[in-house]
């Protein structure tokens, strides 16, 4: 997650129970490589202690002493000036009203209206709170602002009651930290569409033909397109993963489904990804009640599926064609001659090449060794490395072939 090295994260901690869970945030930001600034209301401090952020942080916490010490007059503005991003988890109804009006009576209301970076909000508070007018009022106002709101979730509150006011869990709000870090990336503005997991074709209502794919490197894929900034939109077979947060889902069962989502979302756009192993066979007449034992062992017969790439090289005429076109090609023998005949026959960009019959590659691997071949003839031999790191790899080489 590379996203976050080196970046300034001030993280807000007000009042709240929640705000012990802000410590395990604290600390996932800090092993991920950000440079965590901490800050607390006087109510944050009756819940935890600055001691416990800055044994994970490894830098020391504000509070509002610290307003009123020697540094004061630039404390809040070097705070706010060189964060990347404010994220004040948990945000209590009081802290939302004070930045909806601009009251500045403590270190993080101050450094939150000096500081231009944008803000990310996890509130958490009673049910009632939440949801009283004033409250949401606020909230509006903040939006309006451009401040992200993300949660509260619904579950066991405080008061015992259960209802709508539960801060998001740190996974969650590290995924959005994420999403805002990357916004303004070399890709911001560009729509980029990838394609993953493997297609299901029926056999009958229970049975289908698929593949061995886990649906990994789509999802990274996705995953680093969204951390140069662009609008994502992921077309996936089934598959047992969590899709980005930011993504736009769009989920499809068969080639031909994929087909149509494919033609649809990528008309127009900057770039399409097929990571997905597309069935290249289906069942030619899959059976609409469930295949039963007793009537003998089925003779199925196959017939081929649409090659979705090659639809989409077909239509470069009618300019629906996207920018750039990336496909992948499994193979277990001849990759490189293989792989260059399907860039050429599948109109390609270009095409990162994939030797499935290696261990630590292909399928069900955490890692891929993949060779990129251009359209012009130059090659680009990647050592083996995380799907992720492949995954940013493409996505450099699709923001520099857009520039
Ligand atoms: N692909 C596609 N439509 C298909 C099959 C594959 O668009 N019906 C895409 C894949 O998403 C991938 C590329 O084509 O980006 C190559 O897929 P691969 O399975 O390696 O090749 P095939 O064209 O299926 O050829 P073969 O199975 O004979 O190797």
């Amino acid at each position: 997650m590379s996203i976050f090295s080196n970046k300034r994260i001030t993280l807000g901690v007000t009042g709240s129970i929640a705000a012990y869970k802000a410590a395990d945030l604290a600390s996932k930001l800090t092993q991920a490589g950000a440079q965590v600034d901490v800050i607390f209301t006087g109510a944050a401090e009756k819940f935890v202690t600055p001691l416990t952020f800055q044994s994970v942080t490894g830098r020391r916490g504000y509070s509002d002493n610290d307003l009123w010490g020697n540094e004061a007059h630039v404390l809040h503005v070097g705070l706010g000036h060189a964060a990347d991003l404010l994220v004040i988890a948990p945000c209590t109804a009081n802290t939302i009203a004070k930045l909806a009006h601009g009251q500045a009576d403590n270190l993080l209301t101050v450094t939150a209206l000096a500081m231009q970076s944008p803000l990310l909000i996890a509130p958490a508070m009673e049910a009632g709170m939440y949801d009283h007018p004033a409250t949401q009022e606020n909230i509006g106002i903040l939006k309006k602002r451009g401040a992200t709101f993300i949660g509260p979730a619904e579950g066991h509150l405080a008061s015992g009651l259960a209802g709508i006011g539960r801060m998001l869990e740190t996974a969650e709000i590290l995924e959005h930290i994420r999403l805002l870090l990357g916004q303004h990336g070399p890709l911001a503005g560009k729509r980029v569409v990838v394609t993953a997991g493997g297609t299901q074709e029926p056999l009958d209502p229970v049975r289908v033909l698929t593949n061995r794919s886990s649906g990994k490197q789509g999802y990274a894929l996705a995953q680093a397109a969204l951390d140069l900034g662009a609008q994502v939109t992921l077309i996936t077979a089934p598959t047992a993963l969590t899709p980005p947060t930011g993504a736009r889902l769009v989920a499809v069962e068969t080639a031909k489904q994929m087909l149509a989502a494919v033609l649809q979302e990528s008309a127009g756009s900057d770039a399409l990804i097929m990571a997905a192993a597309v069935a290249d066979f289906r069942p030619k007449n899959a059976s609409r009640d469930k295949l039963k034992k007793a009537d003998g062992i089925p003779q199925v017969e196959l017939e081929a599926t649409e090659d979705i790439l090659k639809t989409v090289a077909a239509q470069r005429q009618g300019g629906k064609r996207p920018r750039l076109v990336v496909g992948f090609a499994a193979e277990s023998r001849d990759l490189l001659e293989n792989a260059a005949a399907k860039l050429k026959s599948k109109g390609l960009d270009f095409i990162a090449a994939n030797d499935i019959s290696a261990k630590d590659a292909g399928f069900a691997a955490e890692t891929n060794r993949v060779t990129l071949l251009f359209a012009d003839g130059r090659q680009e031999a990647l050592s083996l490395m995380s799907k992720a790191e492949v995954a940013e790899v493409i996505l450099g080489w699709v923001s520099k072939l857009l520039e």
